[in-house]
């Protein structure tokens, strides 16, 4: 069994280590970081994007792949899943168990791009019908994250003023969705401002999906326990020099650029 990960940096980081507890297999996880942050990406671009990336990793002969971003989900899973016959997982907010922990509402934190998709709203509107939902989306979270996982650096009164400056101190909801899978990297800071919070993630119900899938996965690639690591911008020193702490043993540069990235750019 050969998987296929797919984020803009570190986020999927935190659904590997959930399937990986789950199964063995090869892993390759792929890290767009050339156009990190995907939450300032407009749609097209980020179809076009997981079109290319996912191609590749198909030819890397991978048996199912997990879009470890919410981002990437909300904005071309479907379109991916039309193009191509193997398995895609997904990763959207947690909706749904939200809504049953707190009909009486609560807050999804998410990057810019899943705020305002259309797949958000219609996971509310399926199943928190009525409930309030506040949405905060930020950048700068994920950005701070990756300094976090990459470089050690204590990025605490840095997400503490993006969480004084978002409405999440007017509001203090105590169930709060984490809506991008960079946030479970920063759970400590964001409880330590918010502490009567509860943190939703999907890292482990995403494992459980993949488990489910697996095993409908006729003639799976023979696994060899390869660990790889693919980025699209080269990963400097102290970079490369993390990735065994990471559970990676091979490393490789893809620095194909987006496929007419000036026209898909901007933001939709
Ligand atoms: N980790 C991604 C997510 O779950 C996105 C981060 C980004 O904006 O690039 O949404």
């Amino acid at each position: 069994m050969r998987i296929g990960f797919i984020d803009s940096g570190v986020g999927g980081l935190s659904i590997l280590s959930a399937v990986r507890a789950c199964i063995a297999a090869d892993y390759i996880y792929v890290m767009d970081n050339r156009y990190l942050p995907y939450g300032e990406k407009s749609e097209a671009f980020i179809q076009s994007r997981l079109t290319q990336l996912s191609s590749m990793l198909i030819n890397h002969q991978v048996d199912l792949i997990v879009i470890a971003c919410n981002t990437a989900t909300t904005q071309a899973v479907a379109s991916l899943r039309q193009q191509f016959s193997i398995p895609f997982v997904g990763t959207v907010p947690a909706i749904k168990p939200a809504a049953a922990l707190s009909p009486e509402g609560f807050a999804v934190l998410a990057t810019p791009a899943t705020c305002k998709s259309a797949y958000l709203e219609g996971l509310i509107e399926q199943f928190a019908p009525g409930i309030p939902v506040q949405k905060v989306g930020s950048s700068e979270l994920v950005l701070l994250a990756e300094q976090k996982v990459w470089y050690g650096n204590n990025v605490h009164d840095a997400v503490e003023q993006v969480i004084r400056l978002s409405s999440l101190v007017d509001t203090s909801p105590l169930y709060i969705v984490l809506g991008c899978t960079h946030f479970p990297f920063l759970a400590a800071e964001i409880k330590s401002c918010l502490p009567d919070a509860v943190l939703l993630d999907t890292a482990d119900a995403i494992a459980r999906r993949v488990t489910q899938v697996v095993v409908t996965i006729d003639n799976p690639a023979k696994a060899n326990g390869q660990q790889l690591f693919i980025s699209t911008l080269e990963l400097n020193e102290q970079q490369k020099g993390k990735l065994a702490e990471l559970g990676f043993d091979q490393y490789e540069c893809w620095s194909k650029p987006a496929e007419d990235y000036s026209s898909l750019s901007s933001p939709s």
